[in-house]
């Protein structure tokens, strides 16, 4: 049934209705208390909620970092020069820091070498930003010229450094397994807010993704994430990790650091929740068999 806030090719608004549509059963009998608890290029989290490669962020990106260090979780950092990082990174927190396509690809060595020297924890791309909505070949980001990157050239970023490399953007098998290939460490799927419209909202393709890729490709779920139990929804459907944005600027902006904390605790306990109740003793072990499609459960009761 056609819903008022989806506007047509909406894929923030799809994203969402496919979210609403997964319903959960119940496998209480017999369980046991869960473990959030997860690791990522050998290093312990509490939570498999990652922040967003955000940026520009009012409270400063290093206030945001802060938040993902406070809860003790992996955080994704977005478009931002070396001395950001730099900040970002005095924090202490764990980061994964994603650079922009950028036309001139000395931009991109350089964030590279940054990054690998102030000790990021891995480095990606945000290749889906790498276009506008439009197909438009001087795409500007901030006044920043972007390019689409060749297969070669992705290829050599990936080869560039030492740290791992994750491509965001993926949105299918077909790139999950070319990222792959390319010596990538893992994807991260996403639209990026409705760049492509119509898109297919990543925790659809989560089960074709892990049967194509194994079990061992890192694959992080992003986009519309709002709370645990969305969360819960991607985990219990292949990803290792979900990216959650927006839902974390309200209480950063409102209440600093602690405050982002506690929101990404909050969602954590709620995708404890569903573990225990669907019989879940870790992360890992989620069988994707709860997740049951309901097409008319994301309906607006009007
Ligand atoms: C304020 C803001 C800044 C962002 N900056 C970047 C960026 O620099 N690089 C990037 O890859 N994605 C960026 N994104 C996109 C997010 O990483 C993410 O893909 C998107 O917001 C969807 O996740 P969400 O629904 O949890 O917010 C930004 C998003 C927002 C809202």
């Amino acid at each position: 049934m056609a819903n008022s806030r989806q506007r047509a090719g909406d894929s923030i608004a799809i994203s969402r209705r496919y979210l609403d549509s997964l319903l959960v059963e119940g496998r209480i009998v017999g369980a046991a208390h869960p473990s959030a608890a997860v690791s990522l290029f050998g290093r312990a989290f509490d939570t498999p909620v990652m922040t967003a490669a955000l940026s520009h962020l009012k409270p400063g990106m290093a206030a945001f970092a802060e938040g993902a260090k406070a809860a003790n979780a992996a955080c994704c950092v977005g478009m931002g020069d070396c001395a950001e990082l730099r900040a970002v990174l005095d924090t202490g927190a764990s980061v994964v820091k994603i650079i922009k396509p950028y036309a001139n690809q000395e931009e991109i060595f350089s964030r590279l070498a940054c990054a690998e020297e102030y000790g990021a924890m891995a480095v990606g791309m945000d290749v889906e930003h790498s276009v506008n909505v439009r197909d438009d070949r001087d795409s500007e980001v901030i006044g920043q010229r972007m390019k689409l990157p060749t297969l070669d050239e992705l290829r050599s970023y990936i080869r560039a450094t030492r740290l791992p490399f994750i491509v965001k953007g993926a949105l299918s098998v077909r790139d999950a397994l070319a990222c792959r290939d390319l010596g990538a460490a893992g994807v991260i799927l996403s639209h990026h807010n409705g760049l492509l419209r119509w898109a297919t909202p990543p925790v659809m393709l989560l089960r074709d993704i892990r049967e194509a890729v194994g079990p061992d490709f890192l694959v992080i779920a992003d986009g519309g994430i709002e709370d645990g139990f969305d969360a819960f929804k991607a985990l219990a459907l292949g990803a290792d990790f979900v990216s959650v944005g927006r839902a974390l600027i309200p209480p950063l902006e409102t209440g600093g650091p602690e405050a982002m904390a506690a929101r990404i605790r909050e969602m954590t306990d709620e995708i404890k929740a569903m573990m225990v109740r669907t019989g879940s003793p870790d992360v890992r072990q989620i069988d994707p068999s709860v997740i049951h499609f309901c097409p008319w459960a994301a309906d607006d009761e009007s």
